[in-house]
């Protein structure tokens, strides 16, 4: 529980600060009621990802103080013509905020941000952030609507690509990282921008995968499970939030008063700028909780968001609704304080070009530095699924068959929300090998999106029989996951699971790369595939960082973010799941056997699959084997106020170099509610050398043990506790136990 809310002001200088809050009150004071309503409104310049009501032409908009923000002016020369307008010539000359979904990267793409999650590593995801920030912040970018912090349990959802995966504790070490690298040090430098922390909150919850559909979660849930990022990032000083789809106790998010003004605002003390998704205040309508723009405005308004994204109904109706008397103006003016605040902090106020150097974007766009940090990230997040026989590394000298369009798709490379990353920037797995590979033959085998035909199957067959060891690309295409981008089966798309089954009987041996934005229904791949490496979406790098992992000359060490389940059947499957009052101790389900020989029918179990998902959270392998020797705590028994250190003897005792992800759970015996069987709390990437061992200390504060109580407040109860260290969620290797005591 993260409760240090930050603001941009508090980001800034004590004189800073001061000289902020003055020019925005001097601007307040000297805008009419019509332009105050434009900083509220958003709106559009040239890319739609949906409906919007607003038809106002832009430019005119921008002419008339009618507009405060614009987002997709992704050309550096529009964005500065619309600055002009807004700074030169309209009445109040105040500038412009530009916004563009700077998701993984700007120009130079890195991983998409499951993958960078899958590095367990906030170093990572920090340094990708604040590549994407220098780049955008020299291309006309003030504001990026990243990071997306939504814990996704269910894979059939596509944005699930989007953020760190299913643990609130993982997702807000790396949503802190994603906002510090954003906005860095000095908001108001040429090198940070805005960061939004989105969607908030539940959208992850989208029921049964489907996007946009119904959320309908517990205040347990919403407090334990989806807060917890977005609290991590207002600690990261985040300077906006935008409103998720989604209901919440029936209301959207965009109007709901509970969210935003009593939690987000109250509670979690929220002061910058909250920003609707796109024509999410309209889509209240839809929902059929307001009947027309009227009652939407003053909804929206009074539950407290501020920024209007296209619906247009701010801009139509809140000056009339404030003339009625029905709004309180009070209240445009403190969404309107918000707005200017974070322009002023972004240093618009006096530079509102500084975003815009064409010099700048040139020296600091694409540049090799950044290409490094790509590669870095993408080798760090590549996840050694299995390994079987030791197929992989290669040695370099065999010769290796490369199949898969996926080899040598640039375009796919580059994940869903690429922002201006260009598929020629790419270097492909094919690309990359066939530069570092004496021997490689290349077959398509089958078409990125997975059709396979038989002059492709005969061709890669003979290839694979003929090779000594055979690296198959297969995965999804990069539009299969991202917005609007839901799948019912999860497995892998087309023929690609046939020519797999035809690779593997040459009885060459078989490493797939897998390219997908989700985890995947793969149980047939794991059973018969000897090696399979999950690439995700790399980025740039793809080709370089793939073929450093599967050379050997990086040992891989990200671990799933997600579970993989065994299939469909079993979604949603995670990890930290409640306790149920008839667990099935071991429910592995031997499907050559009957069900009725299945044991104990009366327990929470299938009859026809186990239980255990195919990978579980924080699942990983590498080419070096890592044991856990000994847990000791620092205290039998500890108060609230007293902290508890933990510490952990790792060796490699593998031979080679390599990274162990120290994960740290915690359990909770007994609580006022049922409580998760464990939770991660702590995580520590540990290097080490072959033979080397460590002890890696961490400690515990009663934060940590801090939960929704039935008190309905965070606390933690007393009572005992265990400390369950170890490799992944299902490979716990040493426990131990304390209690909390008053
Ligand atoms: C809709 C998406 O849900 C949101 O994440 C994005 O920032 C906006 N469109 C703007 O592109």
């Amino acid at each position: 529980m993260h409760t240090q809310t930050r603001s941009v002001l508090d980001l800034l200088s004590a004189d800073r600060r001061a000289e902020v809050q003055e020019r925005v009150e001097t601007v307040l004071s000297e805008l009419t009621l019509a332009e105050k309503v434009g900083q509220l409104n958003q709106l559009n310049a040239d890319f739609a990802t949906g409906t919007a009501v607003g038809d106002m032409d832009v430019e005119q908009g921008v002419l008339d103080g009618e507009i405060g923000s614009v987002l997709n002016a992704a050309d550096l020369d529009e964005a500065r013509r619309l600055q002009t307008l807004a700074v030169e010539e309209s009445d109040h000359g105040v500038p412009l905020l530009l916004a563009l979904d700077v998701i993984h990267g700007y120009r130079t793409i890195f991983p998409i941000p499951l993958g960078e999650a899958a590095s367990w590593s906030p170093e990572m995801a920090e340094l990708s952030a604040r590549v994407a920030a220098t780049e955008a912040a020299a291309s006309g970018v003030h504001w990026t609507f990243a990071p997306s912090v939504d814990v996704g349990r269910d894979p059939r959802w596509g944005r699930v690509m989007e953020a760190a995966g299913e643990d609130p504790y993982l997702s807000s070490e790396i949503s802190m990282a994603r906002v510090r690298g954003f906005q860095g040090d000095d908001l108001a430098a040429d090198d940070s921008i805005l960061a939004c922390a989105k969607h908030y909150v539940g959208y992850g919850a989208s029921e049964a995968g489907r996007e946009y559909n119904t959320v309908d979660i517990s205040e347990t849930n919403l407090r334990e499970v989806h807060l917890p990022p977005f609290e991590a990032c207002l600690e990261a000083g985040v300077g906006s939030v935008m409103n998720a789809f989604n209901l919440y106790e029936r209301v959207p998010a965009s109007s709901n008063e509970e969210l935003v003004d009593v939690i987000l605002r109250g509670e979690l003390g929220f002061e910058d700028v909250v920003v609707s998704d796109w024509n999410s205040f309209g889509e209240l309508v839809e929902h059929g909780v307001a009947s027309d723009l009227r009652e939407v405005a003053r909804a929206c308004l009074e539950a407290g968001s501020d920024v209007d994204m296209v619906s247009g109904a701010y801009a139509t109706e809140l000056v009339e609704l404030v003339e009625d008397g029905v709004v309180d103006e009070s209240l445009v003016d403190e969404a309107v304080r918000r707005v200017l605040t974070v322009k002023g902090a972004l240093g618009l106020f006096e530079d509102p070009y500084r975003y815009f150097d064409a010099d700048r974007q040139s020296r600091r766009v694409l540049t090799d530095e950044h290409r490094e940090a790509a590669r870095d990230v993408a080798r760090e997040s590549l996840v050694l699924l299995k390994n079987e026989g030791a197929v992989l590394p290669l040695d370099g000298d065999e010769d290796v068959a490369l199949v898969g369009g996926l080899a040598d798709s640039a375009t796919d490379m580059l994940g869903a929300w690429r922002a201006e990353g260009e598929p020629d920037d790419v270097t492909t797995l094919k690309a990359s090998l066939t530069d570092r590979l004496e021997t490689l033959t290349y077959v398509e085998g089958c078409d990125p999106d997975g059709t396979v035909s038989d002059e492709q199957l005969e061709a890669a067959v003979e290839t694979v029989e003929s090779a000594d060891v055979a690296v198959v690309a297969v995965g999804e295409r990069y539009d299969q996951s991202g917005e609007a981008a839901s799948r019912a089966h999860i497995d892998l798309p087309g023929d690609q699971r046939a020519l797999l089954e035809a690779l593997v009987e040459t009885g060459t041996p078989v490493a797939a790369v897998l390219f997908n934005g989700r985890p995947l229904a793969i149980d047939w791949e794991t059973e018969h595939v000897p090696a399979l490496l999950e690439a995700w979406f790399p980025g740039v790098e793809a080709g370089p960082a793939i073929s450093d992992v599967l050379l050997g000359a990086h040992n891989p060490s990200g671990r799933l973010p997600m579970t993989f389940p065994v299939t469909e059947g079993q979604i949603p499957v995670y990890y930290n799941h409640l306790k149920t009052g008839r667990p099935a101790e071991d429910a592995g389900v031997d499907l050559t056997t009957p069900p009725a020989d299945h044991g104990e029918k009366y327990v929470s179990r299938y009859l026809d699959i186990p239980n255990e998902p195919l990978y579980a959270f924080g699942h990983g392998e590498s080419y070096t084997d890592f044991a856990y020797t000994d847990v000791s705590l620092g205290a039998a028994a500890i108060t609230a106020a007293e902290p508890l250190s933990v510490d952990v003897t790792l060796e490699n005792v593998g031979d080679r170099a390599g990274t162990e992800v120290v994960q740290v759970y915690l359990s909770d015996r007994v609580g006022s509610r049922a409580r998760p069987v464990r939770e991660l709390v702590r995580f520590e990437n540990v290097d080490l050398d072959a033979g080397e061992s460590r002890t890696v200390s961490f400690e515990l504060t009663a934060a940590d043990l801090a939960f929704w109580t039935a008190d309905e407040e965070y606390a933690a109860e007393p009572g005992e506790f265990e400390v369950q260290v170890g490799h992944a969620a299902d490979e716990i290797a040493v426990v131990e136990t304390f209690e909390l005591v008053e």
